[in-house]
């Protein structure tokens, strides 16, 4: 079996101006355009996802979107679709961020149908789960990750469900400065593991990438990127600085 390749994006939030955006990507592609051993991702606010993926043409380092709307064309000022995703050079888009979760109410239904209009258009969704700190102090992580994954992947396919990234987030490690400890990521990524291996297949099972998201920095990220079942880093924070950034994606080798 192909050892799956690990995938290090840097979601930049609702941060950089396009100047700033623009100096941050070329400081990275001086820092990490020679990495060859994992796949390395930026993922700007939507206005600069064109201008950022083009000073990195040719460079390995691909650009995502953070989030679209889960229809095609429509009357909906403000929005953007899965359509546009191909024609402004973006190879992955996250749907279900947490963020979009809780501040703009997203619901299960409504990230499922996200990642099924991500998938339409050939893009990679990368799929966000994980539990606030209530739920995982009243004990209900598993069935709280059960339903996101229940849900989310609802109707897809085994081949759609093998082109998807998951991203768990624990909400209470975001923006925190508290990342999970390698114990509880090991744990969830290997109950994510056979839970997908229940549902969709065991080669499916071990083709997809499960990411960790929550305070990854440089100083924690070669500890968690080398727990089993890590397959890559969503970072936060630390991917609005180059140096941070390119420190955690060498760790990750
Ligand atoms: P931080 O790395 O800032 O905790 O953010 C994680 C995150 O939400 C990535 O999507």
């Amino acid at each position: 079996m192909e050892k799956r390749r690990k995938l290090i994006a840097g979601n930049w939030k609702m941060y950089k101006t396009l100047p700033q955006a623009l100096e941050l990507v070329m400081e990275l592609k001086r820092l990490v355009a020679m990495v060859r051993g994992c796949d390395v991702a930026v993922i700007p606010p939507a206005l600069l996802v064109e201008p950022v993926g083009r000073k990195l043409t040719d460079t390995g380092i691909a650009v995502g979107v953070q989030n679209i709307h889960d229809v095609g064309f429509g009357a909906f000022t403000g929005e953007l679709s899965a359509e546009m995703l191909p024609g402004v050079g973006a190879t992955y888009c996250i749907a279900g961020h947490s963020e979009r979760r809780k501040i703009f109410g997203e619901s299960d239904e409504v990230v499922n149908r996200k990642v099924k209009a991500i998938l339409s258009v050939g893009v990679t969704p990368i799929l966000c789960i994980g539990e606030t700190l209530q739920e995982r102090e009243e004990g209900r992580t598993t069935a709280v990750l059960r339903k996101q994954m229940e849900v989310g992947t609802s109707g897809l396919s085994e081949e759609q469900v093998g082109r998807i990234v998951l991203a768990y987030e624990p909400v209470w490690a975001i923006g925190t400065g508290r990342n999970a400890t390698v114990e509880q990521v090991a744990e969830v990524h290997g109950w994510l593991r056979e839970w997908l291996g229940d549902h969709f297949g065991g080669s499916v099972a071990e083709q997809v990438r499960i990411q960790y998201g929550g305070s990854v920095k440089p100083d924690n990220a070669a500890q968690l990127m080398h727990t089993k079942n890590v397959d890559g880093a969503l970072v936060g924070g630390a991917s609005l600085d180059a140096a941070s950034f390119a420190q955690i994606v060498k760790s990750s080798l």
